[in-house]
């Protein structure tokens, strides 16, 4: 899976980002195309406007062909990207089939690399409901706690007119959350607005502004182009220091049990649909570059 961003300061850059951004995702069609794409946007913590396209494929030997077809080499690789307005970037991940999980609250419709995984079959996830069980859906966790980096490499010097390439960090946990409340009608509707939603915002404001204190490096609150779905999308020094902040932090333990209240009022017949997917990755199975970012952007080291 790959994030590809398009950072902008205010509206005169709207165009030029828009249109990079669209270009962008016409290079993720045509050979070794993405299996699946999603459009989304957020707001970051420096003022800046981010687009992002969010790019699936069912196997690493695929998206390696498609990142080396020489118009996507061109288009990145170009000098021309540091001066034209925007900054952008690419975020990589090829976790391996032991290094992923990803749940669902309904199997109807299946999100993100499920996609791409063909759909979802009932009978495979056992472990859930229970706090711990997305480490147990884990299977490289089974046998190894798998520990986050102690430290981060120093901080560039300078990220704006520079290409940075973070190297990759050992065992960097990464989870993808998502909501989709286009389905939800009458009570289920005003509640997942009015009750839900502010307390996830809430919490994603506590993750992106001071989650460094607990080990998220990075946190995006993030919402897809022209559709009622959202999902938060952060980075965390361990598995672990993620686990700790879902079971335990004022912030989550607020989201959870609001949800269980919603879902009790409503006998559990929900339409609002939640899936996560989580990733446990190598450093070898990453690929992070920033170019022209300003230097609160994604994994740059602070
Ligand atoms: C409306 C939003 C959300 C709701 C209703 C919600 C609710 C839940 C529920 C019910 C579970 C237990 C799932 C199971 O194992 O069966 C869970 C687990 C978890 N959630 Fe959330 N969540 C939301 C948003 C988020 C976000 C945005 C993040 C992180 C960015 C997050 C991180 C986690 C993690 C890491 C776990 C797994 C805990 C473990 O098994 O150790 N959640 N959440």
């Amino acid at each position: 899976m790959a994030y590809f961003g398009v950072q902008y300061d205010g509206p005169a850059m709207r165009a030029p980002a828009e249109a990079a951004f669209d270009r962008i995702c016409t290079m993720l069609g045509g050979d070794h195309a993405a299996g699946h794409v999603d459009r989304a946007g957020f707001r970051d913590t420096a003022g800046c406007d981010t687009l992002v396209a969010i790019a699936y494929w069912n196997d690493p030997a695929l998206f390696d062909r498609w990142r080396q077809r020489a118009d996507v080499v061109g288009w990145w690789e170009s000098d021309a990207r540091l001066a034209d307005g925007p900054g952008y970037f690419r975020e990589v991940f090829l976790p391996s089939n032991d290094r992923f999980e990803t749940l669902f609250s309904s199997l109807d419709q299946p999100e993100g690399v499920a996609i791409v995984m063909g759909g979802l079959d009932p009978e495979d996830v056992q472990e859930h409901s229970y706090w711990g069980s997305m480490r147990d859906r884990i299977p490289a966790a089974q046998g190894d706690p798998l520990a986050g980096a102690l430290t981060r490499p120093a901080p560039p010097a300078e990220t704006l007119g520079r290409r940075v390439r973070v190297e990759g960090i050992h065992n960097l946990a990464v989870i993808r959350s998502g909501q989709d409340w286009g389905a939800t009608r009458d009570a289920e509707r005003a509640m997942y607005l009015n009750d839900i939603e502010p307390v996830l915002d809430a919490g994603m404001r506590f993750l992106t502004t001071e989650g460094a204190s607990i080990g998220c490096w990075s946190n995006r609150y993030m919402r897809h182009r022209d559709q009622e779905k959202s999902f938060g999308l952060s980075y965390w020094r361990s598995l672990g220091d993620m686990e700790a902040w879902a079971e335990s932090h004022a912030t989550h333990i607020a989201i959870f049990d609001g949800f269980l209240q919603m879902a009790g009022k409503l006998n559990f017949q929900l339409d609002l649909r939640l899936y996560h997917e989580v990733l446990v990755v190598r450093s070898d199975q990453q690929f992070l570059e920033y170019i022209n970012c300003h230097r609160k952007t994604g994994l740059i080291p602070e």
